[in-house]
């Protein structure tokens, strides 16, 4: 018997009461589904995750969650593959299952969105309709207010899947002034001035990444502060570095932040093929990157090449399944550089986004061809990523699994 189970539908005690008891997840799927789950650990040790909701308030694709920790809401995602519209769905989480609180119509393909000002305003990427969509958040209900739209027509780049402008994640650098949008069909960093007094957003000169190399996801990193709110983050600014994960180049780089006149400058520390010491396998295509909650190291997942194994889920079979890789990168404080630590088995294929939870010793991987979420170990002092300690089969396309425990991504300096 391996550390795993399979899908718990039992009743739970995982009330608002008890809220210090449970440790909450919302996991979606291209399934339509947005599934809450409850991570327990028993007497013994082992971990088991207990269904406490379904929602299909994002169907049929849901794409992307974010949690706004101040509002004890969640911002989802429906990417609308094949009508001309999807959706923002803005969830209640006050009893640990999400509630439909409030459904917005918008441009289709939305795959990211970042709380910014202060938690005044949301930024949108949408992949599909290569665009950013900006709204602004009523303070006493949390109603949200198309505040503009910008729709780019920038020449894609030279791979056939840079077919057009493809806006693929919305990032709010620390100080709280700008966005930053990866453009992975136009291989530039969008970068957007936030106006503090209505949440408006100006476009400024993007930068230009290597072409042919498809920007996807991203994290800034501050050294002398830990991710998270706080002043710390605009008194250090002169000493920022961004993170940049490229899907079509299967690259992870590190650029210098320098904060000028015209807005956002990056200079360029280092560049690594996403695999560290491994060749890049054919097909892959690197998605998601992260820093940890103790700002030591950056985490990345290439997809669909899987090289790795992890034990069948099944503890009567001993076929072992097909698995992605999961990387570590060790920060070098001082000058931004990364150096590769490891490649781990993901838990299955095609790991589209993680997380990890605050006290860093777990991330929840969601694996869209398997169908997985797992929960995999994860060791505070090296960064490496070890044993499956508990898994959900059958989940469809999973796109975002996030612990409810506070938005790393999101840094209100208020
Ligand atoms: C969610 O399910 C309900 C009940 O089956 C259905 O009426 C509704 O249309 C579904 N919503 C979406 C977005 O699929
Ligand atoms: C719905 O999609 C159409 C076609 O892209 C677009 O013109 C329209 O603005 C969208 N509606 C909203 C509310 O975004
Ligand atoms: C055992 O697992 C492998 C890999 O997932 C699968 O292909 C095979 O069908 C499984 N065998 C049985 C008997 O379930
Ligand atoms: C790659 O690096 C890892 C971690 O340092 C090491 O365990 C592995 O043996 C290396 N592989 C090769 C092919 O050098
Ligand atoms: C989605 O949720 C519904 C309602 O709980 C369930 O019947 C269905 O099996 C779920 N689909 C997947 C792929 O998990």
């Amino acid at each position: 018997m391996r550390f795993h189970a399979l899908r718990n539908i039992t009743a739970t005690t995982c009330v608002v009461a008890t809220v210090a008891e449970c440790t909450v997840l919302h996991v979606a799927s291209y399934s339509g589904n947005v599934t809450t789950f409850d991570l327990k650990r028993n007497d013994k040790g082992i971990y088991s995750l207990a269904t406490l909701g379904v929602t299909n308030g994002s169907a049929p694709q849901a794409s992307w969650l974010e949690l706004d920790a101040k509002k004890k809401t969640v911002y989802g995602l429906d990417e609308a593959w094949s009508t001309p519209n999807g959706t923002i769905t803005v969830y209640s989480n006050k009893k640990n299952v999400l509630e439909i609180s409030k459904k917005y119509t918008t441009l289709a393909g939305a795959v990211s969105t970042i709380v910014y000002n202060g938690g005044k305003a949301l930024a949108v990427a949408h992949y599909g309709a290569q665009a950013l969509t900006t709204w602004s958040i009523a303070a006493n209900d949390g109603a949200l207010s198309n505040i503009g739209n910008f729709i780019f027509s920038t020449p894609p780049g030279p791979v056939p899947q840079q077919d057009k402008s493809h806006p693929h994640e919305a990032l709010v650098d620390p100080t709280d002034s700008y966005i930053l949008v990866p453009d992975l069909g136009s291989d530039l960093l969008r970068t957007f001035a936030i106006n503090a007094a209505d949440s408006k957003l100006r476009e400024l000169t993007p930068f230009k990444v290597p072409a042919g190399s498809g920007p996807r996801h991203g994290s800034f990193y501050t050294p002398a502060c830990k991710p998270g709110p706080g002043k710390c983050l605009a008194a250090n600014k002169e000493n920022t570095y961004f993170f940049l994960v490229s899907e079509l180049a299967n690259t992870v780089s590190s650029y210098k932040v320098t904060y000028g006149k015209d807005g956002l400058g990056f200079t360029l520390v280092s560049s690594s093929g996403i695999y560290g010491n491994v060749s890049t396998p054919t097909g892959a295509a690197a998605a998601e990157g992260i820093l940890s909650p103790d700002n030591k190291f950056f985490h990345t997942t290439g997809r669909n090449a899987p090289f790795l194994t992890t034990p069948n889920p099944d503890s009567a079979n001993t076929t072992a399944l097909a698995s992605d890789a999961i990387q570590t990168w060790a920060i070098d404080a001082a000058t931004g550089k990364l150096t590769f630590q490891g490649s781990y088995p993901a838990g299955g294929v095609t790991p589209r986004q993680f997380s990890i939870n605050a006290k860093g010793d777990m991330a929840a991987v969601g694996l869209q061809t398997t169908g997985r979420l797992v929960i995999l170990k994860r060791d505070i002092a090296s960064g490496a990523f070890g044993a499956v300690l508990a898994s959900v089969e059958g989940l469809g396309g999973v796109t975002t699994s996030i612990w409810d425990e506070g938005n790393p991504r999101y840094a209100p300096l208020a």
